[in-house]
This record gives structure tokens, C-alpha cells and sequence, in this order.
């Protein structure tokens, strides 16, 4: 029985949370295996429409396993509102569980990413703003703190005091702040504690467990490959690994496990953030698309960049995952347009180049080659069978399937369940 890791392939937002809904109907786990509450993964199921930012998008399903594994940063806030509000909507979120390796979000990390945003003025990242980067700092740092170390109360307090010293000096002394107190912030985590220790396992025992029985397992990425602080567009980038690879790291799995790696793409890109992105539109194309596809952030609702699908980006992040199979989302978004443009090389210096650079100076001076196909001009959100969508809607997918070297398995034309195309079978 597969594992199968749900990748996203571009700058995140790609559909991630609505194919992983999708395929956790056959699954018994379903594991989120990086970043933090940055990610916003919306769901629109029969239980009403959900932007989840921590819980495993297989949620949704009685009897599935969800996941949080070691290499997502948990703010314990955030995640036990969403555990309320899944459950006020009649959700059972028996199967939670999260790694006792996780690493916390504390107080000072929210703070601080907020301050050194500020602090680069221009330059910023533009960041979420929820201690991502603070707190993978800390972890590499080895100064983080996990959330398995709220089982000892006792030995918490001796982990926190002197990081939190140490942090509130960084606070105080080079940005002005107030500093934290211990108590208020030892007391809070400790009522946390309470209510999420009994969630706490020793995650990877679950999974071998669920290999022994033949499970079907999903690794949810969370952020997309052009935002991974490797191959993404550094320094404009999340603090985690959102690829194939950071899956194995992040749930706790060899790399020999993983059977089947789908890449999530968008038929065209978007990003939300800085750095610099060859296909942006800043014209009345990219306004259309964004309202017509209602293209703001799930979880800061800032309005995201959008631009054409970049072939050079696809086919490296392809690589660089090991795609087995694409999952194509937001056809329909396309659907009235009279001819769409796909990005197959960069003009770099007079010169075409076809890899995708390590540098954002470079990556800035690239501008996009085009080709240009005609639009289909029709609606494609009812339509449940591949070989009724419109003829040029089938060859704008086969070019993209070219340009990714990569088949499409999955083609996504709405955000609820049901609007899915299956054109090979993953699962
Ligand atoms: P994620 O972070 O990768 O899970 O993606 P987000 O949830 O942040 O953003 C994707 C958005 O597209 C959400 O609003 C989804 O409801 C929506 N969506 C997903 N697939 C489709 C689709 O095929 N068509 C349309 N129109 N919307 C979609
Ligand atoms: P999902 O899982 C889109 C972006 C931020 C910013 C950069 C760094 O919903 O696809 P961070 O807060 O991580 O330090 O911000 O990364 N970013 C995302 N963009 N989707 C996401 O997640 C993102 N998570 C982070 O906008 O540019
Ligand atoms: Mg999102």
C-alpha cells in the first residue's frame, strides 16, 4: 500500500489542502510534516468550508489518523482554536495526535518576526508574521523548545527560564520591547499543556505501526518548493523544508517508504510575499485572475501576485521533489480567457535559458518566454470526465504535462470535493 507525499510545487496555495480532503477518503493517515500556522489549507466539504492552518486536512474523515509530526512548529493557541471550531461544526477530531518532537511557537517568536520584518524596512520578507522563521531558527539554534517537554512541568520551567532571559534581552535591548514575564508565559503553556499532552505520541512508532497493517499514508506538505529555504527563492523564503524530501525528515520516514510523489500546481502561479517571481502580472490579466479566482491569503488575506504558469519554475520543482504525478488545480479560474500564455525559458542577457537560477538577482533579470494558446472560453466546473473537457483545454494539459515531464492524475476545476476530474488513477 502507498505512501504518497502532496507536494506543493510552486509558492504554496496550490490546492494542497482541497486534493489532500480529496484523496483521504482511501487513507488511514493523513500527516502534516512542516512549517507552522503560515499555511492556510482550505477545505469546502459537507461539513461547510474550512481554512485549516495546523490539523491535517484528512480530518474530515472518522477513523483517519491525522498526524502533526515532528517538523511542524505548533502555536498551541492556534491550534486549539481550530480544534474548537473543527468540532463546533460537528467534526471529530478523535484521531489527532501530534509528535512529542514538534517544537512550540512561543510568544517571543510572533514577537520578534513581526520586529524583524520591520526592522527591514524594504527589504522585507513579508512574512506571515506567526514566529515561523523565529521559531526554525531556535530549533536549529537548539534553542527551541518541544512540545513533549510540557509532560514535566518542572523541567519545562528549567527549559524556558533561561531562553526566555535570553530572548527578552534580544526583546528589550536591541528592539525596545517589553519584556515577557516568566510566570504569565510558564502559566499559559503549562493550561495548553493540559489540554494537548493527551494528543502527545511517539508519532513514528504510529507510523510503522500503520505500515505493519498495509496503510495508506499521506504526507501533507504545507508551503510550496519555491518557497523551500534550499531551492526556493532565498532569502525569500519559509524556515521549512516544503518538499518530497523535508516529508521523510518531517514525519519521521525513510526516503525508501515514499511510493508516489504528487505535485500540486496551480494552471497558472501566484505568490503572496517578496522575491521576485518572472511571471507576474501587473496588469489587468493579473487583476482578472485574482478577483475571478478570489486570489487572497488564507491566513493574512493579503492579496497574492498572480502571473502565468512558468514551465522553467514546474520542471525544477518537478526534479527536485521526484514527481511521480501532477495534481492540477483552478482550471476553471482559465475559463473565459481568449488565449493563455505558458512560460517555457527565460531571455537571460540576450541569452534563452531553460533551468530555473540559484540566485534572486539572476532570477529578477530573467524575463519569460512565452507561448501562447488559444482558450477554451467555456465552463469546465461541472465537467467530471477528461475527455469532456473542451479540446483546448485538454491541450493547454497535455503542454504542461510536456513541460513538467510529469503525468496529470488529478484536475481540479472547484474548490469542493467533488469538482475533480480523475484522469489516472494515484490511489
Ligand atoms: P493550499 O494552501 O495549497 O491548501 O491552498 P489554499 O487553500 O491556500 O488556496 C487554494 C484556494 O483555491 C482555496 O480558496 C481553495 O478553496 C481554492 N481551490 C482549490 N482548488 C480549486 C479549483 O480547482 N478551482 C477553484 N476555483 N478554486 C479552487
Ligand atoms: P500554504 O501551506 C503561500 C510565504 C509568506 C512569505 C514567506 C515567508 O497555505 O501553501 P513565513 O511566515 O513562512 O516566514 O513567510 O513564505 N508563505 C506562504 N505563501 N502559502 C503558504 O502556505 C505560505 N507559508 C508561507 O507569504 O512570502
Ligand atoms: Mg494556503
Amino acid at each position: 500500500m502507498p505512501i504518497i507525499a502532496v507536494i506543493g510545487a510552486q509558492w504554496g496555495d496550490e490546492g494542497k489542502g482541497k486534493v489532500v480532503d480529496l484523496l483521504a477518503e482511501k487513507a488511514q493517515v493523513v500527516v502534516r510534516f512542516s512549517g507552522g500556522d503560515n499555511a492556510g489549507h482550505t477545505i469546502v466539504n459537507h461539513h461547510g468550508e474550512f481554512g485549516l492552518h495546523l490539523v491535517p486536512s484528512g480530518i474530515f474523515y472518522p477513523g483517519v489518523n491525522c498526524i502533526i509530526g515532528n517538523g511542524v512548529a505548533i502555536n498551541p493557541a492556534v491550534l486549539l482554536d481550530e480544534i474548537d471550531q473543527l468540532q463546533g461544526n460537528g467534526v471529530d477530531t478523535s484521531g489527532l495526535f501530534i509528535s512529542d518532537r514538534a517544537h512550540l511557537i512561543m510568544p517571543y517568536h510572533t514577537l520578534l518576526d513581526g520586529l524583524e520584518e520591520q526592522s527591514r524596512g524594504g527589504k522585507a520578507i513579508g512574512t506571515t508574521r506567526k514566529g515561523i522563521g523565529p521559531a526554525f531558527a531556535d530549533k536549529t539554534a537548539r534553542l527551541g523548545i518541544r512540545i513533549g517537554e510540557l509532560l514535566d512541568e518542572e523541567a519545562f520551567l528549567e527549559r524556558l527560564r533561561p531562553i526566555l532571559e535570553y530572548k527578552n534581552t534580544i526583546l528589550n535591548k536591541i528592539y525596545g520591547a517589553t519584556p515577557l514575564s516568566l510566570d504569565e508565559v510558564y502559566q499559559q503553556y503549562c493550561r495548553y499543556g493540559e489540554r494537548l499532552v493527551p494528543l502527545i505520541r511517539e508519532t513514528t512508532v504510529m507510523l510503522a505501526e500503520a505500515l505493519d497493517r498495509n496503510e495508506i499514508i499521506i504526507l501533507e506538505g504545507a508551503q510550496g518548493t519555491l518557497l523551500d529555504p534550499d531551492f526556493g527563492t532565498y532569502p525569500y523564503t519559509t524556515s521549512s523544508s516544503p518538499l518530497a524530501g523535508g516529508g521523510c525528515v518531517g514525519a519521521g520516514l525513510g526516503p525508501t517508504r515514499i511510493d508516489r510523489v504528487l505535485g500540486i500546481f496551480k494552471s497558472y502561479c501566484t505568490r503572496v510575499g517578496g522575491g521576485p517571481m518572472p511571471t507576474e502580472l501587473k496588469d489587468e490579466t493579473g487583476d482578472l485572475i485574482r478577483e475571478r479566482a478570489h486570489e487572497y491569503g488564507t491566513t493574512t488575506g493579503r492579496p497574492r501576485r498572480c502571473g502565468w504558469f512558468d514551465g522553467v519554475a514546474a520542471r525544477y520543482s518537478s526534479r527536485v521533489n521526484g514527481l511521480t504525478n501532477v495534481a492540477l488545480t483552478r482550471l476553471d479560474v482559465l475559463d473565459t480567457l481568449p488565449q493563455i500564455k505558458i512560460c517555457t525559458g527565460y531571455k537571460l542577457d540576450g541569452q534563452t535559458i531553460d533551468h530555473f537560477p540559484g540566485s534572486i538577482t539572476t532570477l529578477a533579470k530573467c524575463k519569460p518566454v512565452y507561448e501562447e494558446l488559444p482558450g477554451w472560453q467555456s465552463p469546465t466546473s461541472d465537467i467530471r470526465d477528461y475527455e469532456k473537457l473542451p479540446a483546448q483545454a485538454k491541450q493547454y494539459i497535455t503542454r504542461l504535462e510536456g513541460l513538467i515531464s510529469c503525468p496529470v492524475s488529478i484536475i481540479s476545476v472547484g474548490a469542493r470535493r467533488e469538482q475533480t476530474i480523475h484522469k489516472t488513477p494515484i490511489l
